[in-house]
């Protein structure tokens, strides 16, 4: 039986004990782990495998309390083991492969999952190329997962696109956007196309716009000095929320298969127009710039809001707005669908700024679901409406825990070899695309407003105006 190894670089960071190892941990309580695997942390920390378990069994206590048990952590931690290296010397790459082939004998599969500072992505690269440690053969298939962020700009994420090829070709590479592994960002494909009601007026015809709300809570925590340089576009919007709106506006696949689903969010992604720097509305938590690691003149904007256009024949004209920021008042991840107004009204419906009859919500998080507002007459009066809700919850569906981690989904994909959740080399040059001249547009003019705004708030007024001046407004379903 082939061993399966999974090689995490970058192994005593924090996605290793938050996600990375509770995510196998869940996997292998399912038995959906291969049947002979091990997990091999490296990194530069001198641990020996021991320190290394111990390690795990209490980041397991912590961050999967609710399936900890102690039995099964015992068995899954007996096969962890950690190597200390360097990315940046070859020598601990032989060493590695020397540790790897002893325990693999004749075959052996394995996963790297390449998670270290971003610096260290082109050495690694580089040095398991020169140690060959990246050719399959048929003894053995070799994959990597690459972590988020996948460049800085257009210009480098090119470049480690070519890095990347130079030892790995792309059908062996897992660029990991870990929205893609949460069920109900999933869920809009099942939506669109495994039902027939929705997708005749998913266009043009029927949709008034789009939003797109990533609202988080927490703020820029103990990261300030790694987010003061890359600020809230590059974190959240040239990923997370364009793949939304890839899922959101692609053309049906013709089928699940990895390529073909790729190829229609390649196609979407590339009919954006570019970005005009009025539709752009950027924000500052008050008292970022007193942060430890923020430069006390930061530009970094910590919260964004786009206005996108798409130039192709299902959404000519209609309008797609994106928000995403730190410290705002509650978490909420959200796609709101307003469909048109009737186009003639009897009733007297109400007719105020942002009011839109019909909508579709999807709910990534939390309270995940879908609901459908509609009017309805309201009892008792001779024409009044008032909007009532249709809903579809998970957790009323399908049970508690019916969720499982998007990083577990998304290992587990990686070890089957299917690669549809995961972005290919062109998907993330076109996301670069998108964001990049607003990016640059930031940069070079510094008197374009940094409207700062409290912590707790929904951010900045000016991303309300933006809306507000085509007629628009914010919409949560949830109650705020
Ligand atoms: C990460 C960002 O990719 O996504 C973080 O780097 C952000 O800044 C996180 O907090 C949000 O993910 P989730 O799953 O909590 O919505």
């Amino acid at each position: 039986m082939s061993l399966t190894s999974i090689i995490i670089f970058g192994a005593s960071g924090d996605l290793t004990h938050r996600k990375l190892i509770p995510g196998l941990y869940n996997l292998y309580v399912k038995q959906r782990l291969p049947q002979s695997f091990q997990i091999v942390g490296v990194s530069r920390t001198a641990f020996t495998h021991e320190d290394f378990r111990k390690k795990m069994r209490e980041a397991l206590a912590t961050f999967s309390a609710e399936t900890f048990q102690d039995e099964m952590v015992t068995g899954f931690v007996e096969n962890l083991y950690y190597v200390a290296g360097n990315a940046a010397e070859l020598e601990s790459f032989h060493a590695l492969n020397r540790f790897l082939q002893e325990k693999e004998g004749e075959h052996g599969n394995r996963l790297y999952y390449l998670s270290t500072a971003p610096s260290l992505y082109e050495p690694t690269l580089m040095n398991l190329g020169m140690a060959n440690m990246t050719s399959e053969t048929p003894a053995g298939w070799r994959r990597i997962i690459i972590e988020k962020p996948f460049g800085y700009d257009l210009q480098s994420a090119t470049r480690l696109n070519h890095k990347v090829h130079e030892v790995f070709t792309e059908h062996q590479v897992y660029r990991i956007d870990h929205y893609l592994g949460k069920e109900t960002a999933q869920n809009l494909l099942f939506f669109r196309f495994a039902n027939s009601i929705f997708e005749p007026i998913w266009n043009r015809n029927y949709i008034d716009n789009i939003q797109i709300s990533v609202l988080e809570q927490v703020g820029v925590g103990n990261r300030a000095a790694y987010y003061d340089s890359s600020g809230v576009i590059r974190d959240m919007f040239q990923n997370h929320l364009l793949q939304l709106l890839a899922l959101v506006a692609m053309e049906p696949p013709s089928s699940f298969e990895a390529d073909a689903l790729r190829n229609e969010k390649a196609k979407v992604l590339s009919s954006m127009r570019t970005l005009k720097p009025e539709h752009t509305v950027r924000g500052q938590i008050k008292g970022y710039r007193q942060l430890e690691g923020v430069a006390s003149d930061s530009q970094t904007a910590t919260y964004a809001a786009l206005r996108l256009e798409l130039s192709n024949w299902r959404w000519e004209g209609v309008p797609f707005y994106l928000r995403s920021g730190k410290s705002l008042k509650h978490k909420i991840s959200e796609i709101v669908v307003q469909f048109k107004r009737p186009p003639h009204n009897i009733f007297g419906v109400r007719d105020r700024v942002g009011f839109s009859p019909n909508w579709i919500s999807i709910r990534i998080q939390p309270d995940e679901g879908i609901c459908l507002g509609f009017e309805a007459k309201r009892p008792d009066t001779i024409q009044e409406t008032h909007t009532v809700v249709m809903d579809f919850n998970y957790q009323e569906s399908f049970g508690h825990g019916a969720l499982p981690e998007a990083y577990e989904r998304l290992l587990s994909d990686a070890l089957n070899g299917d690669a549809a959740l995961f972005t290919r080399a062109d998907g993330i040059e076109a996301q670069w695309k998108i964001v990049d001249p607003i990016l640059k547009y930031w940069e070079r003019n510094l008197d374009f407003p940094l409207e700062t705004y409290e912590a707790g708030t929904w951010g900045p007024q000016s991303a309300d105006d933006l809306l507000a001046r085509y007629g628009h407004a914010w919409k949560l379903s949830l109650k705020e």
